[in-house]
């Protein structure tokens, strides 16, 4: 999706900005461009593909400005070209825009604009933007106002950022329902869409809400409400360092990312857990009387985050004893889910700012469910909508294909769902206490998980070319192979299906020919023999099979066995993902792929 980047400052612009673009090169685009002000107007520099490119255009040597924008597109409205790449000029070259959203409304305005002699050289809906802020201007003689009018007029999503040949010491923003963050620094200012845009110059941010304005010069940041009100905001401080946003000698994001896993999981307990060993939700005002009033959890989320909520489902059944169901966001907003104040909704995104997740949220707030936000990005609009915030301590994540991520989404639920089921006293007290002390063994588990790398590896420097792959497994097992699967079609581009092993028969066990590749998830000891015989049933009808397991088998009945350490099957999918994150590391890498940014995806989804 569309990153954008801002500087105001003593520096020169460009280099800073082209970093942040490059930092923000994750979230996927295919163009790229940057404007500064320059002593005779505004300087556009843009160009289709990479930052690269961007770059390596001659003029970029000749620009000096210390005030500029900067964006990385990801087509919408118009293909991947030069001149609908972000900058965009207005007609008269005063003012230049970059924007993240969708204005759905603009043909509406492209026409009234045209019908008032405004001409457009994209096919982009932004450049009303630009236009509409000269209409407006000449009206106001006030950019802000010129700004502020010209929003008024957009419906859809917009992350704004403007600058005008005239005020050649500011940058202007505004924001509603998409992502930017501004961050502080000693005579220098930035915007970014992403904190690691900027995270080598500054940790303090201010986060933007829906409809605000900001005014940055190099020595201040001016807020200001719809109404054009000045408001204060405050400042947070973010925990993440520079090294995470770097490879730190890894080949890839992805797989330091897969190796970060212990420690990940480590912050994230331990960002919960009290002296005396209780877990500490207390920020979280949800007690006893409450939560005997709920009659179902709603877990809402989307990608990897769903598959999170999946993962947790049972424990939160099985320990709380509320009915639980895990919905996508993208279909819940538009099924007229029955909500009320019975409900307890939570929402899990490591972005906090997945566009159907906040629609999701939104919904279930006005039909009068209580909602919990887990996501990993402090002050994110997800965490700021849901009346309750719960964060992961996963630090930033770089490659598309999230990995940990998840691990500490589904860390963070066990633990949620253990404290409800404390304050609740519905399930065995020395249930719980397993439970508990497993939770506490996961990041020494997670160490010796990672110790799978190598056979994982031989298995995909064997498997790598095949054109369908299939995961199965039953009861927890099967959230584990349908995150399996996913990770597996995200990278290795490989089709790729997950089923509850019991469906096999209903179908897709036709689909099983000799060397079929089926891997199979046995983590509960409860259904271990009916797993087992689903694998011969693929076995037996041609397939190669691959089993990950923390139980003991005898490995001579299948073709790989790749062990994991024991643990609650309500925690087994935490440790059991990890081979199935280098399975897919290791098969994309075979095949010679961009792990860290596959083709057509986006890391963050800002657009519905
Ligand atoms: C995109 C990403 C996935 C992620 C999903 C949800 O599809 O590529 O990795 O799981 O969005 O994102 P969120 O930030 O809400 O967790």
């Amino acid at each position: 999706m569309c990153g954008i980047v801002g500087y105001v400052g003593n520096k020169k612009a460009s280099p800073i900005l082209i970093n942040g673009l490059s930092k923000l090169e994750y979230r996927g685009y295919d163009s790229a461009g940057i404007a500064t002000i320059e002593s005779d107007g505004i300087k556009i520099l843009k160009d289709k593909g990479r930052v690269s490119n961007l770059e390596n255009i001659k003029e970029m040597a000749s620009i000096s400005g210390t005030v500029g924008i900067a964006h990385t597109r990801w087509a919408t409205h118009g293909k991947p070209s030069k001149e609908n790449a972000h900058p965009h000029f207005d007609n008269s070259n005063l003012f230049a825009v970059v924007h993240n959203g969708i204005i759905e409304n603009y043909n509406e305005l492209r026409e009234f604009l045209i019908n008032n002699g405004y001409k457009f050289y994209s096919q982009t809906d932004t450049e009303v933007i630009p236009n509409l802020v000269h209409f407006y201007f000449e009206q106001t003689n006030d950019v802000l106002t010129a700004l502020k009018k010209t929003c008024n007029d957009l419906k859809g999503s917009y992350a704004i950022e403007l600058i005008y040949k005239h005020t050649p010491n500011n940058l202007y923003v505004a924001k509603k329902d998409s992502p930017m963050v501004i961050g502080v620094s000693e005579n220098e200012n930035f915007v970014a869409s992403d904190i690691p845009a900027v995270l080598n110059y500054t940790k303090k941010f201010y986060f933007l809400k829906d409809k605000e304005f900001a005014v940055l010069s190099k020595d201040e940041v001016k807020f200001y409400d719809f109404e054009l009100n000045q408001i204060q905001k405050d400042i947070k401080e973010i925990d993440w360092d520079e090294n995470s946003v770097t490879k730190n000698g890894y080949d890839d994001f992805m797989l330091k990312e897969i190796y970060e896993q212990p420690d990940s999981v480590r912050k994230t307990i331990n960002s919960r857990l009290s002296d005396t060993g209780s877990y500490d939700f207390k920020d979280i005002s949800i007690d006893k009387d409450y939560l005997t009033t709920i009659n179902k959890i709603y877990i809402i989320a989307c990608g990897t985050a769903m598959h999170a909520g999946l993962s947790a489902k049972s424990i939160i059944e099985k320990l709380c004893k509320i009915s639980t169901e895990v919905d996508v966001a993208s279909e819940f907003r538009y099924r007229e889910p029955l909500i009320d104040n019975h409900t307890l909704c939570i929402f899990i995104s490591q972005s906090g700012e997945t566009a159907d997740t906040i629609a999701a949220l939104k919904l279930s707030k006005e039909c009068g469910a209580k909602t919990i936000a887990i996501t990993n990005v402090i002050g994110s609009s997800i965490t700021r909508e849901a009346d309750y915030s719960i964060l992961t301590y996963a630090g930033p994540e770089i490659a598309v294909a999230s990995t940990k991520a998840y691990t500490a989404q589904v860390t963070i639920l066990s633990m949620l769902a253990i404290n409800f089921a404390e304050i609740l006293g519905r399930c065995d007290e020395k249930v719980l206490e397993k439970v508990k002390q497993d939770v506490l063994s996961l990041p020494t588990k997670l160490e010796n998980v990672l110790g799978t790398a190598n056979s994982v590896k031989d298995i995909a420097l064997k498997i790598y070319n095949e054109h369908d792959i299939f995961f199965i497994g039953r009861g927890i097992d099967h959230p584990i192979a349908m995150e399996g699967s996913l990770k597996l079609k995200e990278i290795s581009y490989i089709h790729s299906d997950a089923y509850a092993s019991g469906e096999l028969k209903h179908g897709p066990i036709a689909l099983i020919e000799d060397n079929t590749t089926v891997i199979s998830i046995y983590t509960d000891a409860k259904l271990l023999q009916k797993s087992i015989s689903n694998t011969q049933e693929v076995i037996t009808r041609g397939a190669k099979s691959i089993v990950i397991t923390n139980q003991n088998l005898d490995n001579n009945k299948f073709d790989y066995v790749i062990q994991i350490p024991e643990i609650s099957e309500f925690l087994s999918p935490i440790l059991a993902i990890v081979p199935l994150q280098f399975l897919a590391y290791y098969i994309a890498k075979q095949k010679n792929l961009d792990v860290d940014k596959p083709r057509n995806l986006a890391k963050s989804v800002t657009v519905e």
